[in-house]
């Protein structure tokens, strides 16, 4: 379903709403009610198309938009970002629309032509420069690496209005386009995810470019991302969130407990080692790898102080879901955590080694070398995992009293 909204004067948002498109950037990030993709159509005496559209929904976006400017042309495209997500549809809308001029920064055309193979001309643009294109002034902003290196915003200065692409998008995912249309903790947590997901491994550029961003004193109708709501009442809110989350500086007295079990040896050492850390007023969520999504799993461990990793013994390694979690961690590159390791195992021992390696690649910072158990946790066992927990709480409370 493509929803069309006229949010300012002549200008469009075409909000596709893929319901099932549960699985969203491929494999990455799993969403129970799909995604949604927004470009922006902006009708003067020229029509200019803000990005474009994941290419399964090409053919009902090229309708939606001739329902609005019927047999007129378009006459310039902004490539905010090349990313399939977006720019999947480009070829069916130039096809269409062949004249149209191009602009993008010069990543972005590096990338359109590899993916594409099209020579068409793309015309440069640099970092604040403005054009102005119909009767309304553009500034683009390039934001490289929030989300690949070709990312841009896109700034309409009459209408201050800042198209930012994958920046602050969100994974709310219905046909209403308003922040103030949903309840505001849901959206932020749902941007949070999306931004432990999507924008983690990106944070010291988002810091950097939030800085130069907010010294340009824009001011700020809308903030209208390609993924999820429009901002316009919560605009303070999201920065403001995006510059805790870049900086680390919305992180909990939390504790995440992230294991896989085969025989529930594990999940028992697991539930040990949690009720330590609860009885050490620490907050702590336990996530078991094979149940919980991943992209939730990771927006746990975004804003939790350490990461404790558990798995049984799979005849020579972790198991698949916990090396899928390790290889998130090390990708995804969460800020300054402890972790630790732990697990169960039957005749060998030789998976926990691999998941405090994983740990350390991820730049985590091990408490203590790893704990297993042979076979079924005894009384002992527990009582020694009970002590790894108060272990854990004793080095968080440590952080936290040393801020
Ligand atoms: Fe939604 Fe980086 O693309």
């Amino acid at each position: 379903m493509i929803q069309t909204k006229e949010i300012k004067k002549g200008i469009y948002a075409l909000k596709t709403v893929g319901y099932l498109d549960l699985d969203f950037h491929g494999c990455i990030f799993r969403n129970d009610y799909g995604a949604s993709y927004n470009a922006y159509l902006i009708v003067d005496e020229k029509i200019t198309l803000i990005d474009v559209v994941d290419k399964q929904f090409s053919e009902a976006f090229i309708l939606e938009i001739k329902k609005i400017i019927k047999d007129k042309p378009i006459d310039y495209i902004i490539i905010n970002h090349v990313e399939p997500d977006h720019s999947g549809g480009f070829e069916a809308v130039k096809s269409i629309y062949p004249d149209a001029q191009c602009f993008c920064s010069s990543e972005a055309k590096k990338a359109m032509l590899q993916m594409f193979f099209n020579k068409h001309q793309y015309q440069l643009v640099s970092n604040l420069e403005s054009i102005n294109l119909g009767s309304r002034n553009y500034v683009f902003v390039l934001t490289p690496f929030i989300h690949w290196p070709d990312n841009m915003f896109t700034y309409l200065v009459e209408d201050k209005i800042l198209f930012s692409n994958d920046a602050f998008g969100s994974l709310t995912n219905s046909n209403l386009f308003y922040d103030y249309q949903y309840d505001l903790s849901q959206l932020l947590n749902d941007a949070k995810e999306y931004y432990a997901n999507i924008v983690m491994p990106c944070s010291s550029f988002v810091a950097n470019k939030l800085e130069e961003v907010l010294a340009l004193n824009l001011e700020l109708d809308y903030i209208a991302p390609s993924h999820g709501i429009i901002w316009k009442n919560e605009i303070g809110t999201i920065i403001n969130q995006y510059q805790k989350w870049a900086n680390n500086g919305d992180v909990k007295n939390k504790v995440v407990i992230v294991y896989d079990t085969i025989w529930d040896n594990t999940q028992k050492i697991a539930d040990v080692i949690a009720q330590a850390i609860g009885d050490n007023d620490l907050e702590v969520r336990i996530l078991n790898a094979s149940k919980h999504r991943k992209s939730l799993i990771m927006s746990e461990i975004m804003d939790a102080r350490a990461i404790v990793v558990g798995s049984s013994n799979f005849n020579n390694t972790m198991t698949p879901s916990i090396a899928d979690v390790l290889e998130r961690i090390i990708a995804l590159k969460p800020i300054d955590k402890l972790g630790v390791a732990f697990g169960s195992f039957g005749w060998v021992d030789v998976h926990l080694n691999r998941i405090e390696s994983r740990l350390q690649e991820a730049n985590v910072k091990i408490i203590t070398h790893s704990f297993y158990e042979n076979y079924t946790p005894d009384a002992k066992a527990l009582d020694l995992a009970y002590e790894l927990g108060q272990l854990i709480a004793n080095k968080v409370n440590e952080v936290i009293t040393n801020e």
